[in-house]
């Protein structure tokens, strides 16, 4: 391996620490630089990372340092675009929190940036790179639940803003349950199923308001900007129907994550917003857990970017890639189109299924 890709992030805010530790340990990585519209946010994660870490005084003069090969965009959703197309027009890889824009015409300028530019972008999630995504899709794989024919994936919580110190932005434009975590969701079941064709959806907003109930300004209300409730169907180009529900006004629940039902038996797939976990089959009479067989064996936010900078040095393409990015964007924007119409409406941006990820 050569040189390590030198990265500088923008956007040190809530989740930018679960990044540090692959930044510290992959040889292909080196953090050099911080930059956040809050100086003190960035001088303390550069405090935090390992080794002499400097913090820019903007995004823009970030993505012009000669010490900063690729930026990892871990700020919010509305910014997301902005900021990459910055890097890419500085002639910088970009690794993106997800999700990759909140339109369709912010992803594909995106990826024609980067086409155009000959330049890499990765989007996460990374986490369905993870042993109990991978370990799911090698048992389809291989057969042992027949010919899957249906999938339910369920996402039920009360609202981020229980926890998160400043959590207007999961309600803006971007924001919402599907928004923030279909793409865990999303990203997994494209994996398992393959790309999706078509999408039926209904959503509801039954709170016009919250309230933040953590940290320094908890107490403070909010206006609620999207739909919080949004379920409907996804049919998969192989022809697998997927029943989704992505919810921020379910307060308890004994729902699973995924499941995918087959020809054969039936196969329970772990959280997707987590690296591992253990998938479990069923032909009706018992569950029987599938031991780890395939996926990045690190479970660590980080893993897709240190991939990215691999497949740059190895000439292959990376595995969190925006194109899938892309392709899981425009299954969100559709299903929530297809909730304000009234009607089915097919899935334009397509993509391949992903490669799987190393089998053991
Ligand atoms: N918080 C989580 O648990 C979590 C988990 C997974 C993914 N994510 C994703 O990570 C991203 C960030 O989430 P977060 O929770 O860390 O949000 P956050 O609000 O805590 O942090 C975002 C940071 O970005 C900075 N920022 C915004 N615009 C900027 C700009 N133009 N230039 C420089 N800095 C800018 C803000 O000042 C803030 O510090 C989101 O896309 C979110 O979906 C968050």
């Amino acid at each position: 391996m050569g040189e390590p890709l030198k990265v500088g992030i923008v956007g040190a805010g809530k989740i930018s620490g679960a990044y540090l530790d692959a930044l510290a340990t992959a040889d292909s990585l080196r953090l050099t630089t911080v930059a956040d519209l809050d100086r003190a946010r960035a001088e303390d994660l550069a405090e935090r990372a390992a080794g002499e870490v400097a913090v820019a005084g903007s995004a823009a003069e970030l993505v012009e340092r000669d010490d900063v090969d690729a930026v990892l965009n871990l700020t919010v959703p509305a910014v997301h675009t902005t900021v990459t197309l910055a890097a890419l027009a500085a002639g910088k890889h970009v690794y993106s929190e997800k999700p990759l824009g909140t339109t369709r015409e912010e992803a594909d300028a995106i990826l024609a940036a980067a086409r155009a530019g000959g330049l890499r972008v990765g989007c996460a999630p990374d986490t369905v790179l993870g042993t109990g995504t991978q370990t799911a899709r090698k048992a389809l794989d291989d057969g042992l639940i027949g010919r899957p024919v249906a999938a339910t994936a369920f996402m039920t919580t009360a609202g981020h803003e229980r926890w998160h110190p400043d959590p207007e932005f999961y309600y803006r434009p971007g924001g919402g349950p599907l928004l923030d975590m279909g793409p865990y969701y999303l990203s997994a079941l494209v994996h398992l199923l393959g790309p999706v064709a078509r999408v039926t959806g209904a959503a509801s907003r039954p709170r016009a308001e919250r309230e933040i109930g953590s940290g320094p300004r908890a107490g403070e209300r909010f206006p609620v900007e999207v739909d919080t409730h949004v379920t409907g169907v996804l049919e998969h180009r192989g022809g697998a129907l997927t029943t989704l529900v992505m919810s921020f006004d379910i307060h308890a629940a004994r729902l699973p994550r995924i499941e995918v039902y087959g020809t054969e038996r039936s196969l329970s797939v772990p959280d997707p917003n987590g690296f591992g976990g253990s998938p479990a089959l069923s032909d009706g009479t018992e569950w029987n857990v599938l031991p780890d067989a395939a996926g990045h064996p690190e479970g660590k936010r980080g893993i897709g970017l240190a991939d990215m900078a691999e497949s740059l040095a190895e000439g292959r393409p990376h595995l969190a890639s925006a194109e899938l990015a892309s392709h899981v964007l425009d299954t969100m924007l559709t299903l929530l189109d297809s909730a304000d119409q009234g009607v089915s409406l097919p899935v334009t941006r397509t993509t391949e299924r992903p490669p799987a990820v190393g089998t053991f």
